[in-house]
């Protein structure tokens, strides 16, 4: 809002000159510059396009914070680092934008530059994951979700199904692949599972192995993992990329994905895609992790356009579909 940019008012000024029509070049300058220097200036540092839900996360941001919506969004993909987030953050403030939104690759390193940011006066607002920093003052909002929350319900529901298969006090053997390690999201979804083996000693840990959020590096994993045993009763994805390539890799083994007579597959995020492989059967359970957060990220600014005071922390309400009970009409009638 308080920017107008450079090359706007420079081909403004070239339009007039050329059109040698100066009064109604003026008047339309003007016209744009108002037009122009209304818009609330965001900077948004994604922190990369790893898996579907990220794309999606991305277009909710971009839809948002359209023009049309009354915003310029200054964009940056961090291609999955933390250092280009940083710098991405710091150009933003050199840019002297209203606000700085990002969405952190991993919770902790980033008090230096949130203090840059208040030292420049700009708010921040930091989405999908969470950020650990000893002053939480030095963001203004947090909207995102409760991973732990996500893993509880998954580790709940596979407590729950074993029990209805009579395997409760059987082994069972878990394969886990974890998301980028670090990131709130893989540390909240990997303490449920935890703490869960804690309470099931039965619960057999095969191995942990990173898989990065991505379809491609489950898929390398998984068929290191099939190399050694196939002896699995559970894999434990911590997003659809991961079990969609943990899938593969396990039907090319020549093993069924399926809850009541193959391994049992969790995954996170329940895009439209994960919960198709779900209606099929191969994932059991998907726990959602909505990536809608631009109207959310919208509405913060808003209020505070308006002087209100937002809520600092604020997580978005998720649900989980299993294969026993998802339906066609359920996933046509999803936004992502
Ligand atoms: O932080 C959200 C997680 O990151 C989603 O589960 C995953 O798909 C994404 O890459």
């Amino acid at each position: 809002m308080k920017k107008f940019p450079a090359i706007v008012c420079f081909a403004a000024l070239l339009t007039g000159i050329l059109c040698g029509c100066s009064a109604d070049i003026d008047a339309t300058a003007e016209t744009q510059e108002k037009e122009i220097s209304n818009l609330i200036v965001v900077g948004f540092s994604q922190v990369g396009a790893e898996s579907e839900w990220r794309v999606a996360n991305s277009e909710s941001m971009k839809s948002a914070l359209s023009e049309a919506n009354g915003y310029e969004l200054i964009f940056d993909d961090a291609r999955n680092e933390q250092g280009n987030q940083i710098r991405a953050i710091r150009t933003f403030i050199q840019q002297d934008v209203d606000y700085i939104v990002f969405s952190p690759r991993v919770e902790t390193g980033w008090t230096s530059i949130l203090q840059e940011a208040r030292d420049a006066g700009i708010p921040v607002i930091v989405i999908d994951r969470d950020i650990i920093v000893e002053d939480r003052s030095l963001y203004t909002a947090y909207i995102g979700s409760d991973f732990r929350k996500e893993g509880e319900t998954a580790v709940t529901w596979l407590e729950n199904l074993l029990k209805k298969q009579g395997r409760s006090e059987d082994t069972i053997h878990i394969v886990h692949i974890q998301g980028t390690i670090g990131s709130s999201a893989q540390l909240g979804r990997s303490a449920a599972l935890d703490a869960a083996i804690v309470q099931n000693p039965n619960w057999e840990i095969v191995t942990q192995e990173q898989g990065d959020f991505t379809r491609a590096k489950a898929y390398e994993v998984m068929q290191g993992i099939l190399q050694t045993t196939k002896d699995i009763d559970v894999v434990y994805c911590e997003n659809d990329g991961e079990a969609l390539g943990a899938i593969d890799a396990m039907q090319e083994a020549g093993l069924t994905c399926n809850a009541d007579d193959g391994v049992i597959v969790i995954s996170f995020d329940a895009t439209k895609l994960g919960l198709t492989y779900c209606l099929e059967g191969k994932i059991a359970l998907n726990v959602e992790c909505n990536p809608l957060q631009g109207p959310y990220v919208a509405d913060i600014i808003q209020r505070l356009q308006q002087g209100e005071t937002v809520e600092q922390e604020k997580y978005i309400d998720e649900t989980w579909f299993d294969s026993y009970t998802i339906t066609k009409d359920m996933i046509e009638g999803r936004g992502y």
